[in-house]
């Protein structure tokens, strides 16, 4: 049996995510502040085994209690083969100057894109350090970590961040018993409701938004089920973790 922790389910990649897992072999954690029913309905409809935890992950001293209650139902799960937590939820919010942008949105764009993230990796390694199993983390992040533009400070600057906490704790789980195998990966331009919120911000706001525009038009903009796919065979292929950045699919 394996057991996968999968944040942001309830749309978009995190949703596509966790339909391809819903296998006999798999348990499925789902976590966002909206449960997914249909994904609900469509385990029970093929006997898979998931669960839904709705959480806002802005609020960050929950997560504690979430992860202590998601980890003690993996324990005790028989034969667990391996665990596998993918850090996906994500928010692009506030998209302008940065001296337009709201402390409360500032703060939210970090807790989710960041320290959520940083929270739910502390938990899991703390609490799952005596299992001898295969364990593996994916932070999904952007390449807007690395590609700057105005008006996504915020993002980029929060998702910067998740990479070189990836990069850190990647060198942190090498001597260690059991170890974690982490990677930070850039999933690439998706059509999903993120795309959509970019486009609709106005050009005083964001002064590419009109490039935004023509790429979806273009049909340049990949689907979540594709990604979903290279996301998970990326986590589950042999040589995951070796690299603690994955910047092309
Ligand atoms: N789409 C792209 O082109 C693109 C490019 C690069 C990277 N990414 C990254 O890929 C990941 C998934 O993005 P997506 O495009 O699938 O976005 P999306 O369609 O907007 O979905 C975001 C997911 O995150 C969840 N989420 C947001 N705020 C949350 C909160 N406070 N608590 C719990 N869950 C929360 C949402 O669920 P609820 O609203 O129900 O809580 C939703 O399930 C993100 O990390 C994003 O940064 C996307």
């Amino acid at each position: 049996m394996k057991a996968f922790i999968v944040t942001g389910t309830s749309r978009g990649i995190g949703e596509a995510l966790a339909e391809l897992l819903l296998h006999r072999d798999n348990i499925v954690y789902c976590i966002s502040r909206t449960t997914n029913e249909r994904l609900v309905k469509q385990a029970a409809q093929q006997n898979a085994r998931l669960r839904y935890y709705p959480c806002d992950l802005s609020k960050l001293t929950d997560i504690d209690g979430l992860m202590e209650t998601i980890i003690r139902s993996i324990k005790q799960e028989h034969s667990i083969a391996s665990i596998c937590v993918i850090n996906n939820a994500g928010m692009l919010p506030p998209v302008m100057p940065i001296g337009q942008c709201e402390t409360e949105q500032m703060i939210d764009n970090v807790s989710i894109n960041l320290l959520a993230p940083m929270i739910i990796t502390s938990r899991f390694i703390g609490l799952t350090k005596e299992m001898a199993v295969d364990k593996r983390m994916m932070n999904v992040s952007s390449g807007s970590a690395k590609y700057l533009l105005p008006s996504q400070s915020c993002y980029s600057t929060a998702k910067a961040g998740l990479d070189s906490f990836s990069k850190s704790i990647h060198l942190e789980q090498q001597n260690v018993p059991n170890p974690v195998k982490i990677a930070s990966v850039y999933p690439g331009m998706i059509d999903t409701q993120m795309q959509a919120e970019i486009r609709s911000v106005s050009k005083e706001n964001f002064p590419f938004v009109e490039q935004f525009i023509q790429l979806a038009q273009a049909g340049m903009l990949e689907t979540a089920e594709k990604t979903a796919k290279k996301l998970l065979q990326l986590l589950l292929s042999e040589s995951y973790g070796q690299a603690p950045l994955v910047e092309e699919l």
